[in-house]
């Protein structure tokens, strides 16, 4: 029998209820993934998803950001977690942390984040509410590479769901969270199979 080929290490980083990382986790069981999840990791020590990565049987790991010291000691505490689990690539899902420059660089090109606006409209929080009050007819998601500029790095992948006249911020957020959690997995997959190409502010490959 052919030998299964090599899963890419990923690590996902979280604050919070992990629907994301649940949508990662479960597309990489599948045969043909590129990826398993080698480690959740929280900056939050109580985040739901920390259970359910735990239940899922992946390797978890916590550490508050508080009183360590500021950012930069905080993340040179995380990135040698990451590299202690052997971590190839890293996924941001709901991550909710500004990051250090040397952290930022020690990831180029490695290193997704999902953000629910269509990039570059909206960085920053508050985008359904944002997307409403602006009279926008599409709202989204996006996938993108992270770079030091905060919601600003390369757009692996997009998707858009409609704007309905009755729409609140909790109900175009569900909307929205369906497509995440379509969109992320896909992109990841793509980036640890090696497809992707960043050409500049573009990203070449995700379409077959
Ligand atoms: C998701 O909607 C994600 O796009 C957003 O936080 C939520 C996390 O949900 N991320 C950001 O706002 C990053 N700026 P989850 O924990 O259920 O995946």
């Amino acid at each position: 029998m052919a030998e299964a080929a090599r899963k890419a290490r990923v690590a996902i980083l979280i604050s919070g209820r992990g629907s994301n990382m649940a949508a990662l986790i479960a597309a990489s069981r599948a045969d043909r993934s590129a990826y398993e999840v080698a480690l959740v990791f929280s900056n939050v020590p109580d985040a739901p998803g920390l259970g359910i990565a735990a239940d899922a049987g992946i390797p978890i790991a916590s550490l508050d950001h508080r009183g360590r010291g500021g950012r930069a000691a905080f993340d040179a505490e995380v990135l040698s977690i990451l590299r202690g689990h052997g971590i190839e690539y890293v996924a941001l899902a709901g991550y909710m942390r500004l990051l250090s420059e040397p952290f930022v660089t020690a990831w180029e090109g490695r290193m997704l984040n999902i953000h629910p606006s269509l990039l570059p409209s909206f960085t920053g929080l508050d985008t359904y509410a944002r997307a409403i009050a602006a009279g926008c007819r599409l709202a989204g998601c996006t996938v993108h590479f992270v770079t030091g500029e905060l919601d600003g790095g390369p757009i692996v992948a997009q998707a858009a769901v409609p704007v309905r006249d009755d729409d609140t911020p909790a109900t175009l957020a569900d909307r929205i969270l369906a497509e995440e959690h379509r969109l992320y997995p896909a992109a990841l997959d793509a980036l640890c199979a090696g497809r992707l190409r960043i050409a500049g502010q573009r990203v070449l490959g995700l379409a077959r």
